[in-house]
């Protein structure tokens, strides 16, 4: 029995539903859960009990009735033409300067940049495709690849996003900007929100995201969205040679662009505008975190280019974190994929900065050395944005814990040892695939979102089947289908259900490579390495074959595998060690029998013309620096070396090139001078 007045109830019933709610899209639509299953089922049984006591107040949007989950929608993919990535970040002037001192030596300036400044607004990403002024569809970012078609939902925008464009426009052109609520319009559909008994929405992005993906437009309509247009993709023409130039255009043809937006003197003056948002931060009629610096000029951007997911000609300097005060309850320890035991600490639930925060990281065993951290103590935590929450020191003025916290040097899921190696920060289990936690982990990983997407199985039902035996390694999961009599009998599956499943399982067995390979989990190898290799080594064969090679230390496979831009000897070396174990390779084999892994063909590279060439740059270069050339080259599909063999294809001579143009001229190897390459490649 819970001692609450009815006034209290009331609110905690209020506040339950929401948190709830919360935690259900955690856990069904982004996979991401913060908090433990148990945490969740207690949340649950409190909402459960305070609805017993009060059956006047149970609310009609209580999770009791509700089944949770609504699953991911039936919204069509649409595909960017160019991918839409993300920023990178900087947190004060020091890394901001970084930025543009980076940005110069790549393109081998002296001069300060000029730069537009515009408000980072906390809202979602769309990417609009207008042919010949007409707009033709929307969609969300997704994975930066391929978002949701959410077209109907957009012309319910029309103050927004023009069906035509003012003026003349080019015969294809993707415009993107970002979709928010303001704060106004957020608050007021809460109050809404309440008055009917529905769920609120933890924050303007959220309710603006929620308003996007509406499958019913009429519903979007009535979320009152805005728009700011703030970039290009794809454009079948060059539409204005500055960046200040494109937002003028963009007003010209009829968008809402951020009237903060503002062209810099130079980069000197970002610091003074930084200061100046944040102050009117709170006074804006919607949120933002932080400001997103752009070079000005264009063609500056495009000799710039990408490094991994994000520009070089771009950075997002973000305000400070938010912070708020909880109480440390326990310190949890998880086991990742790669064997890696993390600290987590379970918190008493605060709101930080709109988000109700439950669990933070610890980082690693020295932080909590370093910050002697203990249970019962009254922490400090922050987020940033997107960013995990964080445990950032001690109150010390309030009451401590009673003891100092003692890591463990045990895996706490199979009792094996957990060793740090010297220099290392990160103590890992050295059970391996007999430790549960981490075979589970790396099945998760595997069906996740950016890997396999499969439809339906997530981290709880793995780990249900994990435990009933039917998975040991991820082939395993290609033979659930097999078994989908005996999960339609299993409690809160059904026919209908299991038959989806083995469904989606089927649909994903023709997979692309570059996915194939991010969803093995090899340490290191995420997205946008994956990608990298993809395209490198082109298919599942070669890519295997290159990898087994490159096991030996010295090898010209290892070498070359090493000098993969973006790849370099560190991660070289995890490969090798994947490849290296016998049972990875029986894991592996076992997985590519069941699937059809699609080469990898970038539409960028493969028709360049010095796509698969080996090339070798010499010499001084005039209009481009050395890693600029080699980036480029490599963005072509061509593999840059440093010296000059038999294998070489071609030879870039700059000016005063020495010996390696000797060798090309003597070996026969094609040479070409820096204009003639750049016409060679389209420049
Ligand atoms: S430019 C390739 N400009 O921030 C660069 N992004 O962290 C594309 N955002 O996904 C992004 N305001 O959703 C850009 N003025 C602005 C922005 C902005 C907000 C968001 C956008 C993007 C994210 C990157």
């Amino acid at each position: 029995m819970s001692d609450l007045t009815e006034e209290q109830a009331k609110i905690e019933l209020a506040r339950l539903a929401m948190e709830i709610a919360y935690h259900d899209r955690l856990y069904y639509q982004n996979d991401a859960p913060e908090i433990t299953d148990a945490e969740y089922d207690a949340l649950r049984k409190r909402n459960a009990e305070i609805e017993a006591q009060f059956p006047a107040l149970v609310r009609s949007d209580s999770p009791t009735n509700r089944v949770s989950g609504t699953p991911e929608t039936g919204f069509a993919k649409l595909r960017h033409r160019v991918p839409m990535l993300s920023l990178d970040n900087a947190f004060d002037a020091a890394e901001f300067t970084e930025f543009c001192d980076r940005a110069r030596r790549f393109l081998g300036l002296t001069e300060p940049l000029g730069i537009v400044a515009e408000p980072k607004i906390d809202g979602l990403s769309i990417n609009l495709l207008y042919e010949n002024g007409v707009f033709v569809h929307g969609a969300t970012r997704g994975d930066g690849t391929e978002g949701e078609d959410v077209t109907a939902n957009l012309r319910t925008m029309p103050e927004a996003i023009p069906e035509r464009l003012n003026g003349p426009a080019p015969a294809s052109i993707e415009i993107r900007g970002e979709v928010f609520m303001t704060k106004a319009d957020f608050l007021a559909l809460n109050e809404a929100q309440t008055a009917a008994g529905n769920r609120l929405f933890a924050n303007p992005r959220n309710a603006a995201a929620g308003g996007l993906r509406q499958l019913d437009a009429r519903i979007t309509a009535t979320r009152r969205l805005s728009m700011f247009a703030y970039a290009m993709g794809e454009s079948s023409e060059p539409v204005a040679e500055t960046h200040a130039d494109y937002l003028d255009r963009l007003r010209a043809w009829g968008f809402a662009v951020n009237p903060l937006s503002k062209l810099l003197g130079s980069e000197d003056e970002a610091a003074a505008f930084q200061a100046d948002i944040a102050l009117r931060r709170s006074g804006l009629p919607y949120d933002i975190d932080g400001v997103v610096y752009k070079i000005n000029d264009l063609t500056l951007q495009r000799r710039l280019g990408f490094v991994g997911r994000a520009p070089r000609w771009a950075i997002a300097w973000k305000f400070p974190a938010e912070q708020a005060t909880t109480v440390l309850k326990a310190i949890r320890i998880q086991v990742g994929r790669t064997g890696a035991l993390t600290p987590v600490a379970e918190l008493e639930p605060v709101n930080v900065g709109g988000v109700l925060v439950a669990r933070a990281t610890l980082h690693n065993e020295d932080e909590i050395a370093r910050k002697d951290l203990r249970i019962g103590d009254t922490v400090v935590v922050q987020r940033a944005g997107d960013v995990i929450p964080q445990v950032v020191s001690v109150v010390t003025a309030q009451p401590r814990g009673a003891e100092a916290y003692h890591y463990p040097n045990l895996c706490p899921a199979c009792g094996s040892h957990a060793v740090r190696p010297p220099g290392e920060v990160v103590r890992r289990c050295t059970g391996g695939l007999i430790c549960p936690d981490q075979r589970v982990e790396r099945l998760i990983h595997f069906v996740s979102r950016n890997a396999f997407d499969i439809d339906g199985l997530g981290e709880k039902t793995i780990q249900e089947f994990y435990a009933e035996g039917w998975l040991h390694g991820p082939a395993d999961l290609f033979r659930l289908p097999e078994r989908e009599a005996e999960i339609a009998e299993r409690e809160g599956w059904g026919r209908l259900s299991a038959r989806n499943l083995s469904r989606a399982i089927r649909a994903r067995q023709i997979i692309p490579l570059e996915r194939f390979i991010f969803a093995l989990g090899i340490r290191r190898i995420g997205e946008a390495n994956a990608k990298l290799l993809a395209r490198h080594y082109g298919t599942f064969e070669n890519w295997r074959a290159q990898m087994l090679a490159a096991t030996t230390i010295g090898s010209d496979e290892r070498l070359a595998l090493g000098s993969i831009l973006g790849i370099g000897p560190a991660i070289a070396e995890e490969l090798a060690d994947f490849f290296g174990e016998p049972r990875n390779l029986v894991a592996l084999d076992e997985l590519a029998a069941a699937l059809t892994i699609e080469p990898a063909a970038a539409a960028t590279t493969a028709d360049s013309p010095v796509a698969g060439k080996t090339v070798v740059f010499t010499g001084t270069l005039e209009t481009m620096t050395r890693p600029e050339a080699k980036a480029r080259a490599e963005s072509l599909g061509a593999k840059v070396t440093d010296s000059v063999s038999k294998k070489t294809d071609i030879v870039v001579v700059g000016a005063d090139a020495g010996s390696k143009a000797r060798k090309a001229v003597e070996l026969g190897v094609r040479t070409v001078t820096e204009a003639e390459w750049r016409e060679l490649v389209g420049e």
